[in-house]
């Protein structure tokens, strides 16, 4: 597979053109980012441990029933996966209360939530990614239709369940997540995107320390270390 021009950079990957007009390659770099890249820095291995941690992941995904834009990794950092287009939406799923969660609504941090809560946000830098309701996707034509909506929301709480018990049983509590769906040359909607701990937080259950980008968001220390301990703990085998 030959690696052509330069598509797109974001944040956390890159991506080009392929020989095949239906495939592109994802590059995860090492860079990091946060409150809407006021904040950066680099840890250098970090692309690599989250483009691992993702394949791990949605290979597990695949494994029960999920369709993703996955088709093979590269190597250590790179991912073959399937073109596709973009849904400009974060789907967001929460099990813990913390973080914007915490500031829009005054729930205390930590708070377990009654049912897993999946919130979008509209995929717009110049606006802050903002928290839009249904109506908002329908009148801003974010999604074709209502029944799309629900095939996300759907989507977002079987991930979230399978998730939420793979990490269970290796000691970590997925508190939430971010993850974005496009659509294929054949109108299958696909998981994309990655999820890592750039994307998800992870509290260890019997510590409750936190083993994700949060280190870097607040300061706390020990990035990679904790990307690491991710990746180990999904290899364990259970
Ligand atoms: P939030 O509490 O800041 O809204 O974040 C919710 C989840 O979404 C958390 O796991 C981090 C993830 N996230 C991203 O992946 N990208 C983003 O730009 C933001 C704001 C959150």
């Amino acid at each position: 597979m030959q690696k052509k021009e330069l598509l797109y950079e974001g944040k956390g990957k890159k991506l080009y053109k392929t020989d095949d007009d239906l495939l592109i390659v994802s590059v995860f770099k090492d860079d990091l980012t946060a409150f809407n890249a006021q904040k950066t820095g680099s840890e250098v291995g970090k692309g690599a441990l989250n483009c691992k941690i993702s394949t791990q992941l949605f290979h597990l995904l695949e494994s029960h029933g999920i369709k993703t834009h996955l088709v093979k990794t590269l190597d250590d950092s790179s991912q073959l996966v399937k073109k596709v287009d973009i849904i400009p939406l974060e789907v967001v799923v929460r099990n813990i209360a913390t973080g914007s969660l915490t500031k829009r609504l005054g729930i205390k941090d930590g708070t377990k939530l009654p049912f897993s809560l999946v919130e979008f946000y509209y995929k717009d830098d110049a606006l802050n990614d903002p928290l839009v309701n249904d109506e908002h996707c329908l009148m801003m034509d974010l999604v074709k239709s209502e029944s799309d909506l629900e095939e996300l929301k759907r989507l977002g709480r079987e991930i979230n369940s399978i998730l939420k018990k793979f990490f269970e049983i290796r000691g970590l509590n997925l508190v939430d997540f971010k993850i974005e769906f496009g659509v294929d040359s054949e109108g299958n909607i696909l998981l994309s995107d990655e999820i890592s701990p750039d994307s998800c937080r992870f509290w260890d259950i019997k510590t409750n320390e936190k083993l994700d980008k949060d280190r870097f968001r607040q300061g706390l220390g020990n990035v990679k270390m904790a990307y690491e301990e991710i990746l180990k703990r999904i290899l364990e085998n259970k």
